[in-house]
Parts: C-alpha cells; structure tokens; sequence
C-alpha cells in the first residue's frame, strides 16, 4: 500500500495567555502522511516548529483513543473536525486533500476560558460533576453486579449516555454555549439505574442548578448532537428536564418532612 503526501497550510489561533488579544498564524506544512492522524500532524509541525527556534503550540490531548476527552479542537468551524462521531484524537488526514487550508482554533464559549493558544480550561464541567455525577455507597465488598437485574433496553440506554467523554464539543458547537447535552449525559447514565435512584432527584437539582450558574440555556438548536464525539442523543436532554421538574417537588416534600 503506498502512503500518499499531502502538502497543507494551516491558520491556527495563537494566544500567550488569558489576557492577550490572540490571532492567527499561518503555517505551510508539506509532506504529511494520509495515515498521520490530526495530532500526530500537528506534534510534527511541533517539532519543526521547536527546530526552528520558535515556540511550539499548545494543544490538549491526553488518551489520543477517544476516550478522555481532553483534546478539543475547532477545525474549520466543526468541533473536532468534519467526521461526524469522530474526538480530534481519531481524525486522520486522509480527510483532507493536498493543498487544502485548514483553520484550527480553541474550543469558543465563555464558561472555557482559553488557558493558551488552543487549550482552554473546562473546569466548569467539573463544578457540575463534583454537585452529583456519583453514587455514595457504603464502603465493604464489592457487591456482584448480577445481584440487582437491570432490563437490557436500560442498560443500553445508561451505557449509551456513560459514553459522554466531557470533551465540550456539545458546549463549543451550541450558539447558547449550554452544556445540556453533557449534564443531561452525566444525569442519565446515573439515574436510569436501579444504582442511582436513591440520589436521583437531589443529583437532578443539584447538576442543573450548577449547570445554570456556569453556562447558557438550552433552546433546542440540536447543534451538540451533531458535534458530539460520542453520538449522545439530546433524548438525554429530555431526561434531564423531566427529573429536574420532579425534582422541585420532590425535594420539597423531602424538606417539609425533616
Ligand atoms: S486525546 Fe483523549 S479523547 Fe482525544
């Protein structure tokens, strides 16, 4: 099989810091290989960046397999890319043709503040996981997970919303800047569960009201779904606001009672 080149330019954000105005940079980078996947080719324009005496770019990345969520790039206007269902980490440049102008840029919203260059700090999605995006067990044994019956078309729902990997495509891509699509993923993996009912509704109110200090609200544009990584359903949405009606009653009730 032969490996085809191709030879690209590149308009990527540059910013020093929080405070500065940023801009973009225009690089040309020939030679790179259809098999070299997104951030593999820009850890090459890195490298002939930093032989050049230049600074290199800042980007995030961890896993580089889908699976964190850390890397979380704009480019050309499509977070994480063209290739729908696809994290930046598992593009590859097959996707793009020689010759091709590629403008890469940080994830936008105002609940990520860009940190440097194209890496942004979403520590707003950790607020809202820290309010309920767990289960409180008793320490001991673990118990065997066969013990409490789950029907299959739950557990392929719970599962389907745990595949949520906290990326913020789905804020990035929503002209509100909601993250309902995330809160709604974190909520509904917990609480279709026999596991999560006991906290269901403080969970609810809890990740909404937090969700609500941090970011915009959700007018239904459906643009998070398309940008999502994962393919999460904005069912997860419905979800989330049906709990969090319950919520206001239940939580109430609770209150009088104590
Ligand atoms: S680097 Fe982990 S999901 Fe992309």
């Amino acid at each position: 099989m032969t490996t085809t080149l191709k030879d690209l330019t590149l308009k990527i954000w540059r910013q020093k810091g929080p405070n500065d105005a940023g801009r973009f940079e225009t690089y040309d980078i020939p030679e790179i290989s259809d098999e070299a996947s997104f951030l593999e080719m820009l850890d090459i324009l890195n490298e002939r960046l930093i032989e050049s005496g230049l600074e290199a770019i800042v980007f995030d990345h961890d896993c580089r397999e889908g699976i964190c969520g850390t890397c979380s790039l704009m480019i050309d206007g499509h977070a994480h890319g063209p290739q729908r269902g696809t994290a930046t980490c598992q593009l590859h440049m097959r996707q793009f043709t020689s010759g091709d102008t590629i403008v890469i840029e940080p994830f936008r919203a105002t609940s990520f503040p860009i940190i440097k260059d194209l890496m942004v700090d979403r520590a707003a999605f950790d607020r809202i996981v820290e309010v309920g995006g767990f289960i409180s067990a008793a320490t001991g044994g673990a118990p065997d997970g066969n013990l409490i019956p789950v029907p299959k078309p739950v557990a392929d729902a719970s599962m389907d919303a745990a595949a949520c990997i906290g990326c913020g495509a789905c804020v990035a891509a929503c002209p509100n800047g909601a993250a309902s699509l995330f809160t709604g993923a974190k909520l509904a993996h917990l609480n279709l569960l026999p596991q999560g009912q006991a906290e269901r509704f403080k969970r609810a109110e809890a990740m909404v009201d937090t969700m609500d200090e941090y970011f915009g609200s959700c007018t239904n544009h459906g643009e998070c779904e398309a940008a999502c990584p994962k393919s999460i359903s904005i069912d997860v949405i419905a979800l989330m606001n049906a709990d969090y009606r319950k919520a206001k009653f239940k939580n109430r009730k609770a209150l009088s009672r104590t």
